[in-house]
């Protein structure tokens, strides 16, 4: 099975269990819903728990992919200036693990995992592995997230420009 379908399975369970698929409904970043922000941070984590394994650094799998899964499990849409809301880069962390709490049987790596993914913006560290890698991996994500599509539109003006202005003649 690769990342992409064990991530899935994970996810589905989720939904089926738990608010999962209420994910759907909220937008992370640019166009990126929540669900997919969080499916691309449980990928990337596999990705590099792999790469650690052939170090022969071991984690708990299941415990990094529902954490991955679960860390942005606030449900809500950060956008809507609702007083509720404030702070959201400092609280949802939190709102994320009472929320899950109250879904499901969490293990206390999937606490660490939800509860300090915005490390450093909250000041205190993950301690253990799979937490590391999904804090991590969120932040690779969420810049590929927010730059992909300023680049998308760079590279399309460029594009434009290229064909507004023709080749001059001439030797090189
Ligand atoms: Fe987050
Ligand atoms: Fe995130």
């Amino acid at each position: 099975m690769g990342v992409r379908e064990e991530v899935a399975a994970q996810a589905a369970r989720l939904e089926r269990d738990g608010r999962l698929g209420q994910c759907r409904g909220f937008i992370q970043h640019g166009d990126v819903s929540v669900y997919d922000h969080v499916a691309s941070v449980a990928e990337q984590s596999c990705r590099m728990a792999d790469a650690l394994a052939r170090l022969g650094l071991r984690v708990d799998r299941d415990s990094l992919v529902r954490g991955a899964l679960l860390h942005d499990y606030f449900l809500y849409d950060w956008h809507d200036p609702d007083p509720s809301h404030r702070l959201h880069g400092f609280r949802h962390p939190f709102f994320a693990l009472a929320n899950a709490e109250r879904d499901f049987d969490l293990t206390p790596r999937e606490r660490n995992v939800i509860v300090r993914h915005m490390f450093p913006l909250v000041p205190v560290p993950p301690t253990c592995r799979e937490a590391w890698i999904v804090c991590v991996a969120d932040k690779a994500c969420a810049l590929r997230e927010t730059i992909a599509p300023r680049v998308a539109v760079l590279a399309g003006r460029c594009a434009r420009g290229r064909r507004l202005r023709p080749e001059r003649g001439g030797r090189r």
